[in-house]
Parts: structure tokens; sequence; C-alpha cells
């Protein structure tokens, strides 16, 4: 067939397998059958080949189906392959398949249909994610935790409020993944080769055929346009970002016994035999280097590209579809974790105040008092620095006001008042300001996010 004489005069030779994409189309070879019947169907409807002839066609590509991917014929690409496969089994008639078409809006097609579903299931990934922070975070309104700046102590918070902060996080990456789901649900089928057809086909239909919300538009941009790759590799990526930071809280966590991951989600040494290594955190970590140095070799591959289509574009979305596996996977693992770890809820209790992580709590309520919320400042700084131990008790505090102010701590706030503001628990339950640690507040916001 035409096919056969198009292959040996072109690129039979040395760089052959450099050319071919065979391999890696794999990855799309059911949204080619899909995108093949559609058109074939399209086709008949518009009277462009006959009811016969798209029987035949469609029944020559169910066996290819069948036959699966590794069967098919040699090809330079998956849409070669099988529109051969299509003329080894019919002969010519098969060759009607690829009217009004050509492989470049074809391909474009294939890929946004393929990364649809793929989007679909890191969307899935993320909300799995999350229901497992909210329903730990529902366990722990009340466990106060110590909270870090800079990876020191710095606050008491509870881990229920730790723990929506990411469930936040993950939900803006849902929206993200979402968002740009929309734009590349989109059919580029019909631009051909960039510059339209003759004949009359109907656009239209066939993007209601394969399930997209409406066409490309414009041909050129229909088959030149992976903006679509760049922002669904973007969110991916930014996904990927969050999932590392949890990551590695999780691992400094399980690194000072506030968190006991399950054995199913960590790992041994091949020659300590006492250890319990958080492995998949820490893959799940470095993940997020893999998609930013994919998004970065995709957003380098796509610039500068001149319209319309230009084979550079073969080695675009194997980036996509590689952050997409991924970080799916990724968000996965860190799901799993999450919904299996066991939370040593004494021990953060008991280093919740440690560092004097209180401070902040007594000059802010030195400064409710009246007093300029810097002297406040200075007055705890003073104490903090000639405490014996790490917390200042009420009278090294008192000395420093002394020092401070000359007046005496206890003229301005009564000692119960600077004794409770020491405590963590009464320190984290102050703070109910919106969105605040407080376990009301905390409940509040879980009803939200369980919403
Ligand atoms: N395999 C190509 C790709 O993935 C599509 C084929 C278009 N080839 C061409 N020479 N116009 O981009």
């Amino acid at each position: 067939g035409a096919s056969a004489v198009r292959r040996d005069r072109f690129s039979g030779g040395p760089a052959r397998d450099f050319l071919s994409s065979l391999a890696a189309d794999e990855r799309i070879f059911a949204a080619d059958l899909a995108v093949d019947r559609a058109h074939v169907v399209m086709l008949a409807e518009q009277g462009i080949v006959g009811d016969d002839e798209a029987a035949e066609i469609l029944d020559a590509l169910e066996s290819v189906a069948d036959a699966g991917h590794a069967a098919l014929p040699d090809g330079e690409d998956v849409h070669e392959a099988i529109e051969t496969g299509v003329i080894d089994r019919i002969g010519p008639t098969g060759g009607k398949m690829h009217t009004a078409r050509s492989r470049n809006d074809e391909v474009a097609t294939c890929l946004r249909y393929r990364l649809r579903a793929d989007l679909l299931d890191a969307v899935e990934a993320t909300l799995a994610l999350r229901e497992a922070l909210v329903e730990t975070a529902a366990e722990h309104v009340d466990t106060v935790m110590p909270g870090y700046t800079h990876l020191q102590p710095a606050q008491p918070t509870t881990l229920g409020h730790y723990l929506l902060s990411y469930e936040q996080a993950v939900a803006r990456d849902t929206a993200r993944l979402l968002d740009a789901y929309e734009r590349v649900n989109r059919s580029p089928l019909g631009a051909a080769a960039f510059a339209g057809t003759p004949f009359d086909v109907d656009r239209e239909r066939v993007a209601d055929l394969l399930g997209f919300d409406a066409v490309v538009d414009n041909s050129m941009d229909a088959v030149s346009a992976r903006d679509f790759l760049a922002e669904s590799t973007a969110a991916l990526a930014t996904a990927a970002v969050t999932v590392s930071g949890l990551a590695e809280d999780l691992i400094v966590f399980a690194n000072k016994g506030y968190v006991d991951l399950s054995d199913d989600y960590a790992s041994t040494s091949s020659i300590m035999p006492q250890k319990k290594n958080p492995d998949t955190l820490e893959l799940a970590r470095a993940v997020a280097g893999d998609a930013v140095g994919d998004l970065t070799g995709l957003l380098t591959t796509l610039k500068g590209l001149p319209r319309a289509y230009n084979r550079d574009l073969q080695r675009a979305h194997d980036h996509t579809f590689a952050v997409v596996d991924d970080v799916t996977a990724a968000l996965d693992v860190a799901g799993g974790a999450v919904a299996t770890a066991d939370w040593n809820a004494d021990l953060l209790a008991a280093e919740a105040a440690s560092g004097f992580s209180t401070a902040t709590g007594v000059a802010d309520l030195l400064a409710m008092a009246g007093l300029p919320f810097r002297t406040a400042h200075e007055i705890v700084a003073a104490a903090a620095e000639t405490a014996a131990g790490d917390t200042p008790d009420l009278a090294t505090l008192d000395a420093a006001a002394e020092t401070v102010i000359g007046e005496s701590l206890f003229d301005h706030v009564s000692e119960s008042r600077v004794h409770a503001a020491l405590d963590p628990v009464e320190s984290v339950a102050s703070r109910d300001s919106v969105g605040g640690p407080a376990p009301a507040v905390v409940a509040d916001a879980l009803d939200s996010a369980e919403a």
C-alpha cells in the first residue's frame, strides 16, 4: 500500500530509531484507536466514506486493538503503524481512514484524550490525600504540638491545625489540576496538517464522540498548541512541591519520635537490623525534583518553536506523562502514609512548650494589658536570656520587667494569667483568630474541609 511505499522511500536508514516514537506511543495506543473510530464514524456520517467502507475499517481497528500495541507493524509512530495494520487487514480501503486529517491533528488529539484520564487520576490522588489529612486532623483537634519556623521551636499549635494547613494547600493543587483539565479537554481533530481541509468534516461531532467539551478552533493553533502540556505539568509539579514539604515534615517528625509510620510505608536496612526508615516519603520528596526538571525540559523544548507543527513536539509530551505518573504515585503514597501513621500525642504535648515557645503568648498578654508590644517583647526576651532552663519562671519574668520598665510585671497582669500563658494548651486556646489553631476554630475549619 501507499504507506509501505512511503516507508521504503523515507527513513528506512540509520536514523530510523531516532525518528520513531512507536515504543513510547504505547501510552496513546488506546487513545489513537478511539480517535480513529470517532473520525471514521464522522466520515461515514458526512458521506465522505461509504458506510460499508467505514464498517470494514472499524472491524479492522477492532482486530488491531485486540492484537495489541506489541503486535503492530513497524512504523514511524503509532498513527502510521495502526494505519498500516488496517491496510494489511482490508487492503487499500483502509487507506481511506486518513482522509481529511493529518498525524499533526491526530497526535494532538490523542495526547489530550490520554492526558485527560491521567489528570483525573492525579485529581483523585489529591482527594485521597486530603481525606487522610482531614480524618487524621479530626482525631487531633486538641493535640498540642510544637510549631516551627526555621525548624526552630516557634509557637505551640495543634496537630489538627498543622494537618489542615496541608489539606488547604492540596485543595489548591486539586483546583489547579481541574483548571488545566478544562483547557486540555478540547479537540484539535479536523485541523489536518494545520491548514484545514476541503472535506465537509464535522469537527464538533468528532469532539462530541470523544467526550471533548469543544474543538480547538483555529486549525493552526490546534496542531501547534502544547501549552496544555505546560500548564498540566506546572500544576503537577506544584502539587509535587506541596507533597515534598509534607514528606520532609513527616521525615523530621519521625526522627523526633512524634510520628510512627506504618511498616507498609517504611523500609529497613540490608545491614542494620534495627532500622526503620521513611523511604517512601524520601522518594515522594525526590519526585518534586524530577517534576521540576521535566517541566523545565518541556518548556525549553517548546520555547521558540515556529508555527505550525515541528517534530520537536514529539519530545514534549513524554515529560508530562512521566510527571503525571510520578506525581500521582507520590500523592498516593503520601495519602497512604498519613492515613496509616500513628502520632505520639503524649510526646507532642510534652514538647509543645520546649524552647520557650510560649514566649510570644506572654508578650501578647503584656501588650493586651496596655504595654507597647515592643516593650513587652523586650521584657520577655530579657527573661529568656537570664532563664536557668529554657522557659523562665515567674520570678525571672518579673525581674526582667523591673530591669526594662522599672516596674513589676504584676502591676500589669496577674500571676495566674502569666502562668496560663506559659501553658501550651492555654496558649493554643487563646489564639482563636480566623484560621488560628484554637481547637474551636480548627473544629470549624474541619467542618468546611470535610464538606
Ligand atoms: N509522532 C509525531 C509526534 O508525536 C506525530 C507525527 C507527526 N509527524 C510529522 N512528521 N508531521 O509528534
